[in-house]
């Protein structure tokens, strides 16, 4: 039986073979392996070296640059939280520190900043698994990501 350590590795030596005519193969594997597994684990970085004959400092450099690239496995659920003016302008900056508390607090939600939803209008504004929320406050966004409103966290 094939562990899901083996798995992985598999799986990212076979997007490292996708990539091999490439002339710049690195940041597109790194984006497939993400696209795959929904994060691009550490115990993968020896197989993109392998496959593209670079140390794995040097993987790990370019995977440690980039913020879009993920560590961790993702949790089930991801709030992004409006960091920019209008939100800022009207509490964005007391939703965000609830939020990263929460979050620093445990459970099944990923805080992410982002910069305008879009929703300046209801500011200030998080996006909660796609949905677009506005108007929140700290408690609010305190209970989206403690779970303590399911309904919300769910849909
Ligand atoms: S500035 Fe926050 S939604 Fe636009």
């Amino acid at each position: 039986m094939q562990s899901s350590f083996d798995a992985q590795n598999a799986a990212v030596r076979a997007i490292c073979a996708d990539h091999a005519d490439q002339p710049t193969p690195l940041l597109p594997i790194l984006h497939a392996v993400q696209a795959h597994l929904g994060y691009v684990p550490d115990t993968s970085i020896g197989e993109i070296a392998y496959a593209l004959n670079q140390t794995r400092a040097e993987i790990f450099g370019v995977l440690s640059f980039y913020h879009d690239f993920r560590r961790e496995p993702p949790k089930l659920h991801t709030l992004k939280v409006c960091r920019a003016e209008a939100c800022q302008a009207v509490g964005g900056r007391a939703v965000w520190s609830a939020a990263a508390s929460a979050a620093d607090n445990g459970g099944d939600v990923d805080v992410e900043a982002v910069y305008c939803l879009g929703n300046c209008a209801c500011a200030p504004a998080v996006q909660l698994n796609g949905h677009t929320l506005g108007r929140v406050t700290p408690e609010r966004v305190s209970n989206l990501v403690a779970g303590g409103n399911q309904a919300e966290v769910s849909s």
